[in-house]
């Protein structure tokens, strides 16, 4: 299964003239951080939800899980026959560990599209975390930068509720917005023991492609 190393650019050795640790080089596309986070704002996406992104959805590879956890969305992507790339800011025993995604200024070489559940979205988990929409919309405006640098695509897991809020409306018209996926079933988080989220909220898939034709509008699909 390959799902690591090889597309990354991996960091030089430090140099005397290089910049204190925490602040990203210029010019490193893929930045890998030093930064150990505790497990709180980890949840495993269970395989039926990338199953329905991956039902409606071809993506232009190699593709980039880029908050991979534990795997869980990337060994879906790897069974559906697409090389990926994964990583984490933390080391959750899968792919790269230490890479921070919101530090990065480009994609691993070679990859074409950025698949994944990002930190912000749901669950009891995030307690005394920075939850925010504002968070969230960070979250998009910089993974839609990075997937703009390669005319690529990206498919992100949400709250349906979110991409109604105005702020994201505007970010998410002001893209190449394909697709809408919603999910009809309520997803029930895993692994996280007293914390497991009961599936309160509806998820979607927003997708995102840079070679969608000049005046398409996004389609609206059921997963
Ligand atoms: C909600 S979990 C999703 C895990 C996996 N994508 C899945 O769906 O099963 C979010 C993951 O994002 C990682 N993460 C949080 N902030 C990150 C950052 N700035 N860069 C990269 N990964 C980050 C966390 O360590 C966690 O593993």
């Amino acid at each position: 299964m390959d799902v690591t190393l090889p597309l990354f650019d991996r960091p030089a050795e430090p140099a005397a003239s290089d910049p204190p640790p925490g602040r990203p080089p210029r010019g490193r596309p893929v930045h890998v951080s030093g930064y150990e986070r505790e497990g709180q704002d980890f949840y495993a996406t269970p395989d039926w939800v990338t199953e329905s992104l991956l039902r409606h959805v071809r993506l232009r590879g190699p593709v980039w899980e880029p908050c991979c956890g534990d795997g869980a969305m990337a060994k879906v992507l790897v069974g559906h026959g697409y090389d990926v790339v994964a990583s984490d800011i933390a080391d959750r025993g899968f792919g790269q560990a230490g890479v921070d995604f919101l530090a990065c200024q480009g994609v691993p070489r070679g990859c074409r599209s950025i698949v994944t559940n990002p930190p912000y979205g749901d669950s009891g988990s995030h307690e005394g975390q920075s939850r925010s929409p504002a968070a969230m919309r960070g979250f998009l405006s910089h993974a839609l930068a990075l997937t703009e640098s390669v005319q690529g695509q990206l498919a992100l897991l949400v709250r349906l509720q979110w991409i109604a809020g105005a702020r994201v409306a505007d970010v998410m018209s002001a893209a190449p917005f394909a697709a809408v996926i919603v999910l009809t079933r309520r997803i029930r988080w895993f692994d996280m023991g007293e914390k497991t989220n009961h599936g309160q909220h509806h998820h979607a898939w927003v997708v995102f492609d840079y070679e969608r034709p000049a005046g398409q509008g996004p389609v609206m699909l059921y997963g």
